[in-house]
């Protein structure tokens, strides 16, 4: 059937300044890591994709290794959007990266300018696009000068195949040079792609702050610790999640006493804010005003409604933000 946008659908989400640009975002963005591969089921993911922007997801946050196989995400994303988003370009931010193992042999790796020209309009092909809103390169590399990856993000944006372009997984230190060499580029750094969760904190020890003082947007990725900061894990491992998968990136073992003990006691709290813990794990995020936009995933529609009412209540007491410090202690 045919899909046409929610015509309401820019009424509920919040839009955030990413950084110092002219770019807004949406409070909760859309990854498509996992679950729109080859080997996932098309009509679910293409009801997600709706379902997103019915509610004001504007922004989809790609990569070049995304599937399984890698690749496919793409693939299919750029199926859908010219099937169901055609005439709805100029209201989308789709992002891609590259950074990470995509083909043999010396130049399918890191951030190389070889690479990341090549990778990125392997992804154009891939998805049948002019250009990519934001393009990141997705993780530091030790071995290429980092003045060459950042020189060919410049070269990218201005050869027009990305607007913007973003940092992944690079430490406080490494942000910060990368950050200065783009400014004297004249291709200022957009956002940063780090990770971000009640279980994973790394950022509140300077990265945010450097990110406020360049005016540089931060959008963090798996909020939900891929799914162990919700209550699907508190009556065992359902079959259909990802630590039950065997190609998703969660795994059972990580699925331990201790954590399920924290999750437990985290559900109870977002129970008496009458909240699901997932709305809980992202509203702790949000309520924090250095974040851009919380960069969800998910493996069903219903999911995505879920997660979006986590606006309902993003304010905590102090004694809230204290009990949540003693849990995670
Ligand atoms: N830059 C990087 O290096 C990097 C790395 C990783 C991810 N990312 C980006 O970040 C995006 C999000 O990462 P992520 O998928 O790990 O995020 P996440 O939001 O932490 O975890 C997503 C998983 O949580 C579960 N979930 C989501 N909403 C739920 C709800 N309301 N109730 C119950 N369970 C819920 C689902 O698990 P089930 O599948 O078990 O249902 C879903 O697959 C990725 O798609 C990608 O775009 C970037």
């Amino acid at each position: 059937m045919a899909y046409t946008p929610a015509y309401n659908r820019y009424q509920s989400m919040e839009y955030r300044r990413c950084g110092k640009s002219g770019l807004k975002l949406p409070a909760v963005s859309l990854g498509l890591w996992h679950n729109f591969g080859h080997v996932d089921v098309l009509d679910n993911y293409r009801r997600i994709l709706h379902l997103a922007f019915d509610q004001g997801i504007t922004h989809f946050d790609l990569a070049n290794n995304y599937g399984p196989p890698p690749g496919s995400a793409e693939e299919n994303f750029g199926r859908i959007l010219h099937q169901d988003f055609h005439g709805y370009r100029d209201q989308l931010i789709i992002s891609t990266k590259a950074g990470y193992y995509m083909w043999e042999g010396p130049y399918g790796d890191w951030g190389s300018k070889k690479y990341l020209v090549s990778s990125l309009d392997q992804s154009l092909r891939r998805m049948k696009l002019d250009y990519v809103d934001i393009f990141y390169h997705h993780r530091p590399d030790p071995d290429t000068p980092l003045e060459e990856t950042m020189a060919t993000l410049d070269l990218i944006v201005r050869q027009g195949k990305a607007l913007y372009v973003g940092l992944s997984n690079y430490k406080q230190e490494e942000a910060a040079k990368a950050i200065g060499i783009l400014r004297q580029l004249g291709t200022p750094c957009l956002i940063h792609q780090p990770k971000y969760s009640m279980f994973e904190r790394w950022v509140e020890t300077g990265l945010l702050d450097l990110l406020e003082k360049e005016g540089v947007g931060c959008i963090p990725f798996s909020p939900l610790a891929q799914g162990l900061l919700t209550n699907k894990y508190l009556k065992g491992i359902p079959e259909d999640s990802r630590a039950h998968k065997s190609h998703g990136f969660l795994k059972e073992e990580q699925v331990t006493p201790e954590v399920l003990e924290k999750i437990r006691r985290l559900n109870e709290l977002a129970i008496k804010r009458d909240q699901t813990l997932a709305q809980m794990a992202l509203a702790w995020i949000l309520r924090d005003k250095r974040i851009t936009s919380v960069l969800i995933g998910v493996s069903k529609p219903e999911q995505v409604t879920d997660s979006l009412q986590c606006f309902r209540n993003t304010w905590f007491s102090e004694d809230e933000l204290r009990l949540i410090e003693e849990i995670l202690r």
